[in-house]
């Protein structure tokens, strides 16, 4: 009886997602630039002091967050503070690409692309400031109370970033190209918080969304992930196995600015050169 309620409740779940992610997709919302309020951060660390004390040492580390300090709404700092922490925890040096290029660099499912300036800040010192950025999302039509869509928002943040291209609307399983290092923060691994997020099930395919990624790593390039909670860490693992990357880094990430619900974990992957499905699994 509760399988058969279960089942319902998806079907009905998936229905409305459907008829709105169709809606939103043919509107295609677009406010335009989004304003963001700038906000003053120093009352907030002075009432924090440990973590006045970690964003000084991020902030030295990575100089390009200042223009996310001085341009942002205090919650999107710490959303960006919070992301830098965790791509530093990963413990790259540097991000191989060929000398004579910027690195190409995919994120994907950028949602609105708030935390392009901790991405942008931490490829500048593990790049010697040569890259470029291409972000892709599924469903960037989605309105807020603002009016503005996640569109508005991701194209201002963008602007803002000299090496981002314009975002793009899609799925990525359609997206052909080849970088250098590949970034998703949080991809579903769960049809449950897929369906939660509204988007339709017949996007939710993790096995085509992982070989998807895959293929766009050029051999011997970088994928970085990062999952929330000990389940989706575990699936992820599993998602990972056929591909045979090199594992330089897998484990729980620090999240000291935002307080999220569940812990976050991060991945940092070497793709061979040769690649070479199915030989060597994840340790
Ligand atoms: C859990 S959200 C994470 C968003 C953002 N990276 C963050 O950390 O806040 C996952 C994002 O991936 C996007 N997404 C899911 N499947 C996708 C696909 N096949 N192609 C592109 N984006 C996708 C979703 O629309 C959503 O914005």
């Amino acid at each position: 009886m509760m399988a058969l309620l279960d089942q319902w409740f998806t079907a009905a779940k998936n229905a409305t997602a459907t008829w709105s992610f169709n809606r939103r997709n043919r509107q295609a919302w677009q406010r335009g630039p989004y304003n963001e309020p700038r906000q003053d951060k120093a009352g907030f660390f002075a009432d924090h002091p440990d973590l006045g004390a970690q964003e000084a040492l991020l902030r030295g580390a990575y100089p390009r967050l200042e223009m996310c300090q001085t341009h942002s709404t205090l919650s999107r700092y710490r959303e960006n503070l919070n992301l830098l922490a965790a791509l530093d925890a990963l413990g790259i040096d540097k991000l191989p690409h060929a000398p004579s290029q910027p690195c190409r660099v995919l994120e994907v499912g950028i949602k609105n692309w708030s935390t392009l300036d901790a991405l942008a800040a931490w490829l500048a010192e593990k790049t010697n400031d040569s890259f470029a950025i291409t972000g892709v999302e599924l469903d960037p039509w989605r309105r807020y109370q603002d009016g503005h869509s996640r569109w508005d928002y991701a194209t201002t943040f963008a602007h803002r970033v000299p090496e981002a291209h314009a975002p793009i609307a899609g799925d990525i399983l359609d997206h052909t190209g080849m970088y250098d290092t590949v970034v998703c923060v949080l991809p579903f691994v769960f049809a449950e918080p897929h369906l939660s997020w509204g988007l339709p099930l017949k996007h939710f395919n993790p096995p085509r969304f992982f070989a998807a990624l895959h293929r766009l790593v050029a051999p011997g390039g970088t994928l970085i992930l990062f999952n929330q909670g000990d389940a989706e860490f575990e699936a992820q693992r599993q998602l990972l196995a056929p591909y045979g990357y090199t594992q330089r880094f897998s484990g729980s990430v620090p999240q000291p600015f935002y307080p999220y619900a569940h812990p976050r974990y991060g991945w940092w992957l070497s793709k061979p050169n040769q690649s070479c499905p199915k030989t060597a699994g994840l340790a």
